[in-house]
């Protein structure tokens, strides 16, 4: 494949010099072309050393190669990492000032920017905007990692792992690399997916409600990622609070039975079937007996410290139940997740074998969760099972983009062709 790599003029320059390497090593024609900022920090014989190749920032050399056009025509994946907070803003208004901006307005494949910046630019309003806009059009834009920064300062805006930026960065050009599975096969163009993500909320009365500690992030990436890779995307979405994720048609829904329905509602959705269904969410077991209309007040006398006594009823088990009903050849194959913590009887991959045949679905994605575990966390570890099989598949720990990519990577393959 032909990578343009773009490094623009953040001290996380020199993690791209990894990001290089990576990917001349799985064989990828890389051209870097780095902003004249990001030769202050590393200089152009680092990079062509590493490339093989000549390096320029300006859109004035090699001009009877008209190279400011060609290079974006010709490639099949650009990659910007780091991308600073003045790259996303030229980047997102078409600016064409030096050879990375002209080569990103030119290029008609797969682009995708790391970026990399203090946590004040990160979240200023500007940059939001700017990373909106740019996701808007089609751009993957890897949400940066939490850790140190170049002061003694700490947050979000540190460059991810270079294995995972290039992990993403394959992945958003319908490849991959061998950590996360299988080259072109991992395309869903043409494919209609559901998939759930998120946290559902049991109300008790119109103020109060049970629910969990799901953020939606996993969800959510496993939709972005497979709304890039050209499938048809339905997110049923339970009380996340997340940008949407570009291309996605979604559907809010509250409680547990209200995710069943939408579930329902898409597979019997006779125009587009589906074809997979990707169970994130995590549904409450129990809701309670009865919904009380007006909320509930204490109604014990002063001194009675007696507490009412809240009566729970069994959730429908949607994926158990999605399982059971299928029955015809054109059923949808079915991905469950199972949040496991672990305990005496057994560790997280005992317990995730034990609910993958109590389930009966196609494949299992098993996390450890906990109260600084995965919830809300922007990395995680997880373990692919399937039925039948003593293999399994580990990704991680790596940011949710990656873990998204690698569990496409595992079910694109597997799905039937279609009539
Ligand atoms: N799930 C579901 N309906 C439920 C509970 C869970 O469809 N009522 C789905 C989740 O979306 C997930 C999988 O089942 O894909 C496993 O969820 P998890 O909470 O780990 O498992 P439980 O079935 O609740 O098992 P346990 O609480 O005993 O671990």
């Amino acid at each position: 494949m032909r990578v343009v790599l773009g490094v623009s003029g953040g001290i996380a320059a020199y993690k791209a010099a990894l990001v290089l390497r990576l990917l001349t090593e799985a064989g990828h024609e890389v051209t870097v072309v780095p902003t004249a900022a990001a030769l202050r920090f590393v200089g152009a014989p680092t990079w062509e050393a590493l490339s093989g190749r000549p390096v320029t920032s300006e859109v004035w050399d090699e001009v009877p190669s008209v190279n400011h056009v060609r290079l974006g025509q010709e490639a099949d994946l650009v990659l910007v990492a780091p991308a600073t907070a003045d790259l996303l803003a030229r980047a997102a208004h078409g600016l064409a000032n030096d050879l990375l901006t002209n080569t990103l307005l030119t290029a008609r494949c797969p682009v995708v920017l790391a970026p990399a910046m203090h946590t004040e630019m990160w979240t200023h309003a500007a940059t939001v905007a700017n990373v909106a806009l740019l996701r808007e059009r089609g751009v993957t834009v890897i949400d940066p990692a939490s850790g140190r920064l170049t002061g003694k300062d700490s947050g979000p805006g540190r460059l991810p792992e270079p294995e995972e930026i290039v992990a993403a960065a394959l992945a958003a050009a319908g490849g991959s690399d061998d950590a996360v599975g299988s080259g072109a096969q991992g395309r869903l163009t043409g494919r209609h997916v559901v998939i759930t993500a998120g946290g559902t909320r049991e109300p008790l009365d119109p103020v109060r409600f049970l629910g969990n500690r799901s953020s939606g992030k996993q969800g959510y990436a496993v939709a972005a990622a497979a709304a890039e890779r050209g499938a048809r995307v339905t997110l049923i979405s339970a009380n996340v609070a997340l940008p949407r994720p570009p291309g996605c048609e979604v559907v809010e829904v509250g409680s547990a039975l209200e995710l069943q329905e939408a579930v329902h509602d898409a597979l019997a959705e006779g125009q587009h079937p589906v074809d997979v269904v990707v169970m994130t969410a995590a549904v409450a077991d129990f809701r309670p007996a009865h919904y009380t209309e007006s909320k509930i007040k204490k109604t014990h006398g002063e001194g009675d410290e007696s507490a009412p006594v809240v009566e729970l009823v069994r959730n429908p088990d949607i994926l158990a139940g999605l399982v059971r009903e299928r029955g015809s050849q054109d059923s949808p194959y079915i991905v469950g997740f199972a949040a496991e913590t672990g305990d005496d009887t057994g560790d997280v991959l005992h317990h995730a074998r034990a609910k993958l045949k109590r389930k009966g679905c196609d494949l299992l994605v098993a996390n450890e969760v906990g109260a600084d575990k995965t919830f809300g966390q922007d990395t995680s570890t997880v373990h692919l099972l399937r039925p039948g099989s003593e293999d399994v598949v580990t990704i991680g720990p790596a940011g949710k983009d990656v873990i998204a990519a690698g569990l496409w990577d595992a079910v694109a393959p597997a799905l039937p062709d279609r009539a």
